[in-house]
């Protein structure tokens, strides 16, 4: 694996691959690389002849008072992980290289970016898009692995590759969990002994709501009570939404007759989490 962190390079390589006829995979993270981050790299080499891991923590997708100073880094762990899941290049620019003049321009994506974390984080959708815009720019043609963990992410990138004619094509994967059924996240480091224990009540209450849906409930206001009292219930844990939305739009709906996705958040002392899951009458 080659690490490069000048645009020119990463642009030259990919451009190079893809004339000598090879398909390329990109992965763009904040590093601190885990399981669920490895296995978008992994299924990326098992479909693409060349795979681009980016490692960048965006400052534009976090609000002043929130932790990009705070955030977990590891770059000497996350090049190992990455050569060791089959990367072919990875690209590690510095802020001024990815932001090297006053940003003018930003991408801003409607309707699926609305509610939900942008009710907790108003700026971030907008500083996500950009960035993945700038790295799709920079990559070019490209299958482009992103996690369904961030579900709102994953309908935004789909949404912006598709409306500004990037030649990429978004390919979602599954949520990767610890054995305990908490989504792995890099801001999981945050959590206390106390808060790891509690944290997998997301899961828990994301099952509930499956569950219940399974069976047949088909009002999703029922579903969402259910779920946010399986939270309300974790005394360490404060539910800040609790929802059945569409699967693609992520609009409300009136009434579950076939796949939906189930969402919730929830604030811990040291770290605001975020879990979803697919569920669908008759699916267990
Ligand atoms: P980051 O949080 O590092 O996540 C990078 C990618 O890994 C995202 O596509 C995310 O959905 C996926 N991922 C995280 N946890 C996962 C899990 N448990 N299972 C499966 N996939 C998981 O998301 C970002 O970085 C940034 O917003 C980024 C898209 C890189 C733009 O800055």
């Amino acid at each position: 694996m080659d690490t490069v962190s000048a645009t020119a390079e990463l642009r030259a390589r990919a451009s190079r691959a893809r004339c000598d006829g090879r398909t390329v995979g990109l992965v763009p993270t904040m590093g601190y690389l885990h399981d669920g981050h490895l296995s978008l790299i992994e299924r990326s080499v098992a479909e693409q002849d060349l795979t681009v891991v980016t490692i960048f923590v965006n400052p534009l997708q976090f609000a002043p008072e929130e932790d990009l100073d705070a955030y977990p880094r590891d770059p000497d762990g996350d090049a190992a992980k990455a050569a060791g899941a089959g990367a072919g290049l990875l690209f590690t620019p510095s802020v001024d290289e990815m932001y090297p003049d006053e940003v003018l321009t930003t991408v801003n994506v409607t309707s699926v970016t609305e509610g939900l974390e942008s009710g907790a984080r108003p700026s971030h959708f907008s500083g996500v898009a950009t960035v993945v815009t700038k790295l799709f720019a920079m990559v070019g043609p490209c299958r482009a692995y992103f996690g369904e963990k961030d579900y709102q992410q994953l309908q935004l990138t789909a949404a912006l590759a598709r409306d500004l004619s990037l030649g990429v094509t978004v390919v979602g994967c599954p949520t990767v969990r610890e054995r305990d059924g908490l989504a792995m996240s890099s801001r999981n480091a945050y959590l206390t002994p106390g808060e790891r224990e509690a944290a997998p009540v997301l899961h828990r209450a994301l099952r509930s709501g499956q569950a219940a849906i399974a069976s047949g409930e088909t009002d999703p206001a029922t579903v969402e009570t259910l779920m946010g009292e399986v939270i309300d219930a974790e005394p360490l844990v404060t539910l800040d939404y609790a929802v059945v939305r569409h699967p693609r739009t992520i609009r409300p709906l009136e009434r579950i007759d076939g796949p939906v996705r189930l969402l919730v958040a929830a604030q811990l002392p040291h770290a605001r989490l975020i879990d979803n899951l697919g569920a669908a009458p008759g699916v267990r």
